[in-house]
């Protein structure tokens, strides 16, 4: 049976048909239209559908869409400055740092690699090595090797001590 939720989604109240069994990934795909969060497995193994969930990575293809019902959900498409503020093409300074070092290739692990990263750096901004090596251990990555992404994070880190911001 369809139902409708309501909740946030990059800071906008929406309210979203989901049918019977929708997960929270379909619902932004297909609900709403954004498709930044990736489907890969399915089944909480890759990390590719990774959203933030009232500040907290999940998996949205494991998360019920009922269960979104007054949360705060955000997305890849609610990182990089918004046009109507100005910000035409300026990316996230996580975003930007997978770019500046070469940790973004095919792309499909991204989106949710950088909200993993960003729930990492919100709750911990001085991570070491081995938090941030937990933090992204349900991303899977293949084509990277990981080196960059971890390099990527960590100079994320460095670059937020230096210029606070979101
Ligand atoms: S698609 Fe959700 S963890 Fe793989
Ligand atoms: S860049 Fe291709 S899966 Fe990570």
């Amino acid at each position: 049976m369809e139902e409708v939720v309501r909740f946030t989604v990059n800071g906008e109240a929406v309210s979203v048909r989901a049918g019977a069994g929708w997960n929270l990934l379909r619902v932004l795909r297909e609900g709403l239209g954004l498709t930044g969060a990736k489907e890969g497995c399915g089944a909480g193994e890759c990390g590719a559908c990774t959203v933030l969930v009232d500040g907290a990575a999940v998996n949205a293809c494991l998360f019920p869409a009922p269960e979104a019902e007054g949360r705060s959900v955000v997305t890849i498409e609610g990182l990089a400055a918004r046009e109507e503020a100005g910000g035409v093409g300026r990316l996230h300074p996580i975003q930007q740092a997978f770019v500046d070092h070469g940790a973004v290739q095919c792309g499909f692990c991204t989106p949710g690699m950088v909200l993993s990263a960003k729930a990492l750096l919100d709750r911990s901004p001085e991570p070491d090595e081995a938090e941030i090596r937990t933090a992204l251990a349900g991303n899977i990555c293949r084509c990277t090797g990981y080196t960059q992404i971890l390099e990527a994070v960590r100079a994320a880190a460095q670059a937020r001590r230096e210029v606070p911001r979101g």
